[in-house]
């Protein structure tokens, strides 16, 4: 399944044109992780940022490619195979999509985002929670508790930690339980 093809988001995320704006950087190296339709990507570019995107799709790289720009470099692998240098970003985005990193390589691969940006820098995630209902049924996806979240975080500022608990469709129009973390954070 594509995610890239089967959406109907249209317009980057709030959170993230909200924090572009209070941190009032208008340069920098962003990376955005589980990239999808690249609308983050798109978003970030347009406000100066150099973007490094990555997702495991052959329709979000089919994307990609209408994207003429010398500073957007887009990765087709998977984040846990992604080359995570020590503090080369100053924001990191991942929106929707942590979670389908496996139990096994979870924390090891979170480390290396947080690895990957720099002191100071920001990082806006979103991910799926222990009362999602995927918890229950996806034995391949990670479903941390918020307490787990806050301890894989702890060299990190929380500007804002928000969970959402709501019954709504998935992509394909399937209706579930969503637990998701929206996090904003800066790094100490
Ligand atoms: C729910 S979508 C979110 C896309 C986008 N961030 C957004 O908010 O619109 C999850 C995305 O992560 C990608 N993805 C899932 N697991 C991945 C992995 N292990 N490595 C790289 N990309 C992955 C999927 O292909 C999909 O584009």
């Amino acid at each position: 399944m594509s995610f890239a093809k089967l959406t109907t988001k249209e317009t980057s995320n709030m959170i993230l044109s909200e924090l572009i704006k209070s941190i009032n950087l208008t340069s920098g190296k962003a990376l955005d992780l589980g990239a999808g339709s690249l609308l983050e990507s798109k978003f970030l570019l347009s406000v100066g940022y150099s973007v490094d995107a990555v997702d495991v799709d052959t329709v979000s790289e089919s994307f990609s490619r209408e994207i003429h720009d010398d500073k957007f470099k887009f990765f087709k692998t998977k984040i846990e195979d992604f080359d995570f240098k020590d503090e080369e970003y100053d924001i990191v985005v991942s929106l929707l999509t942590l979670s389908f990193i496996s139990p096994d390589n979870f924390d090891k691969v979170f480390n290396a985002i947080c690895g990957s940006l720099k002191r100071g820098g920001y990082t806006h995630l979103s991910f799926f929670g222990d009362r999602d209902a995927w918890a229950v049924t996806q034995q391949k996806m990670t479903f941390p508790t918020r307490e787990k979240v806050e301890n894989l975080l702890k060299d990190f500022k929380i500007i804002q930690f928000r969970e959402e608990d709501k019954i709504g469709p998935t992509v394909r129009g399937d209706i579930k339980k969503w637990h998701i973390y929206n996090i904003v954070a800066q790094k100490l």
